[in-house]
């Protein structure tokens, strides 16, 4: 996409910068302020991450990062979008993942959660100064079906129910048992390298050698290369669990209605899976 710089995940388990103390990737500011050098801070109208990288491997910001980014974002007059289409609505235990680090988005985009995707509905929440600043132009966004009544209706009535059936509670509550169950399956199986996430959000690295941490499977890995990883979702499946696994790390989100049977189940099930593999 033109227009578009990237910048490196701090993903503190592989650091792409090897990880020096202290990191400049992984705290966030020195990374960011070397792309804007190069960049021109002038030029840059948003920083735009995923609160918690989701598909990428579940990838929680280290401490301070988020509100290392922030800051510089701040000090330059850089707009903060945080991507919040998995990490949302409850996902982490909190109503929006950034809750989790006290740090204010200026726009958060929104999907999935918002009415559990009942109907398809995406959205983004916008700051009061935003949303000054829009009232009197033109926003030259949309599609189609923007602003569905439909989709909106179900999203009013999902979050009506997530609060009278308590969802984020509940997500927070089976989230600390997820987390104390993986924990517990890291110290059985050599073959996880790291566990890391929060709420019902985690994900479990897969990897050939704990010491050297070479992936279960290679970067992209498919057909025979993909085999380990594979046999590992068979197993579970054919034991009537379903897992979602990218590349070498399997992605546990389970549903925020989750009960705390069906969690012990679930990592029963994935208990064995990974001792079949
Ligand atoms: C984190 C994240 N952001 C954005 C998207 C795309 O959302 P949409 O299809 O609503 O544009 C996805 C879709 O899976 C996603 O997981």
């Amino acid at each position: 996409m033109p227009g578009i710089v990237r910048m490196l995940d701090p993903y503190t388990y592989r650091c792409p910068a090897g990880h020096p103390d202290p990191c400049p990737v992984c705290t966030g500011a020195p990374h960011l302020e070397e792309i804007l050098q190069y960049e021109g801070p002038q030029n840059v109208a948003a920083v735009l991450i995923e609160t918690i990288t989701g598909t990428n491997g579940v990838i929680p910001p280290p401490p301070g990062y988020l509100q290392a980014v922030r800051e510089v974002c701040d000090r330059h007059g850089i707009l903060l979008i945080l991507d919040e289409v998995m990490a949302g609505f409850g996902r982490t235990g909190k109503w929006f993942a950034c809750e989790n680090w006290d740090v204010v988005p200026d726009i958060i985009t929104m999907a999935k959660g918002i009415n559990s995707g009942y109907v398809p509905l995406g959205a983004m929440t916008i700051s009061e100064q935003i949303a000054d600043w829009v009232r009197d132009k033109y926003f030259a966004g949309g599609l189609t079906y923007s602003g569905h009544p439909l989709a909106c209706a179900a999203a009013v009535a999902s979050i009506e129910a997530f609060r009278e059936e308590r969802i984020v509670e509940n997500a927070a509550e089976m989230g600390a048992v997820l987390g104390d169950g993986l924990a517990a399956l890291a110290d059985k199986h050599e073959s996880i390298g790291e566990v890391r996430g929060l709420g019902l959000f985690y994900g479990v690295e897969l990897v050939k050698d704990r010491e050297t941490r070479e992936p279960l499977v290679p970067f992209n890995a498919s057909g025979e290369a993909f085999a380990p990883m594979a046999k590992i979702s068979k197993a579970a499946l054919a034991n009537g669990l379903y897992l979602m696994t990218h590349w070498n790390v399997i992605i546990v989100a389970p549903p925020l209605t989750i009960t705390r049977d069906e969690l012990d189940e679930g990592l029963e099930k994935l208990d064995e899976a990974l001792a079949a593999s």
